[in-house]
């Protein structure tokens, strides 16, 4: 494999060992590559975890790390991403990660550049490393996937977390279920009301709504948005004793959950971000491993 641009690319097995490999590194450390590889982030949108933990990992695996700030890139000045990505290789990048507000922006690029590329977020389409760092996460808690019932609540039509997660894990056979408010729900099927599963669902993962994606205002105000569709401190009293509360992130604090609830005892959210470097280590290790046969 010389890409990683969609979760469904990988099959079952595929995803269980980068998952296991992340734990490995996590337990006896990231090691250098073999050989000497050049990568580059290019994010055209805004990031703090993907973009840090990206670097980290690549910083921690050994590679060189050639800067690129797509505020100052020549893609101002009307430069196409595809003439971006060929610019890149011909300056001797061995991969690129790419985050960009383009639905399968990586559809005009694969296939015609040597370039390894790896997805870190295509408008609403797919956020690959985001998922599996999610699911290491619930690996880590659960130790397999196998009948969880996971519920994903929130802004679900626009978010390629959801999306992402929902073919993940209906593979690895996870019960996925939806939770948003009726005119957000898109593709998707989904339940309106808290009390349909609050009381069964092992995994909560709450979304963040995000303005930027929407064309109207929202209908709610963020007090009323947190009554009907939030995680509150009382919808999580109510939630199983084992039961995990997840949140790609960023959040809004106070809208789709509860400000107290995002350092209680059942959050994972600060540790998906630990995991997201382990992840990336492991994606960045499988794609490059030999990949220049030097
Ligand atoms: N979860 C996520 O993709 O966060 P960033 O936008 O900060 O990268």
């Amino acid at each position: 494999m010389n890409n990683l641009v969609s979760i469904k690319q990988l099959q079952p097995e595929q995803m269980i060992a980068l998952v296991k490999r992340a734990a490995e590194m996590k337990k006896d450390g990231i090691p250098r590559l073999d050989e000497q590889y050049y990568i580059s982030n290019l994010f055209f949108e805004p990031s703090t975890r993907t973009k840090t933990s990206f670097e980290m990992a690549e910083r921690r695996l050994g590679l060189e790390v050639v800067p690129f700030d797509a505020g100052f890139s020549s893609a101002l000045k009307g430069e196409t991403l595809y003439d971006t990505v060929k610019t890149l290789e011909a300056i001797g990048l061995d991969a690129l990660v790419i985050r960009h507000e383009e639905d399968g922006y990586y559809e005009k690029i694969i296939g015609k550049t040597n370039v390894t590329i790896i997805n870190g977020g295509d408008g609403s389409g797919q956020h690959p490393s985001q998922s599996l760092l999610d699911l290491f996460t619930i690996y880590e808690q659960f130790g397999s996937f196998e009948g969880l019932n996971v519920l994903i609540a929130g802004d679900v039509s626009h978010s390629r977390v959801a999306r992402s997660n929902a073919d993940a894990l209906t593979r690895l056979g996870a019960n996925v279920h939806f939770l948003c408010p009726p005119e957000w729900k898109g593709e998707f099927e989904a339940i309106h009301d808290w009390d349909e599963m609050i009381e069964t669902c092992d995994v909560v993962m709450l979304l963040r709504v995000q303005h930027e994606r929407h064309d109207e205002e929202m209908a709610y105000t963020k007090e009323e948005y947190h009554e009907r569709f939030g995680l509150t401190v009382e919808r999580e009293r109510q939630l199983k004793e084992d039961a995990i509360i997840m949140h790609p992130a960023p959040v809004n604090r106070g809208v789709e959950i509860a400000s107290e609830l995002i350092e209680s005892p059942k959050s994972r959210i600060f540790t998906q971000v630990e995991n997201g470097v382990y992840v990336r280590a492991a994606i960045i290790e499988m794609l490059l491993h030999g990949r220049n046969g030097r």
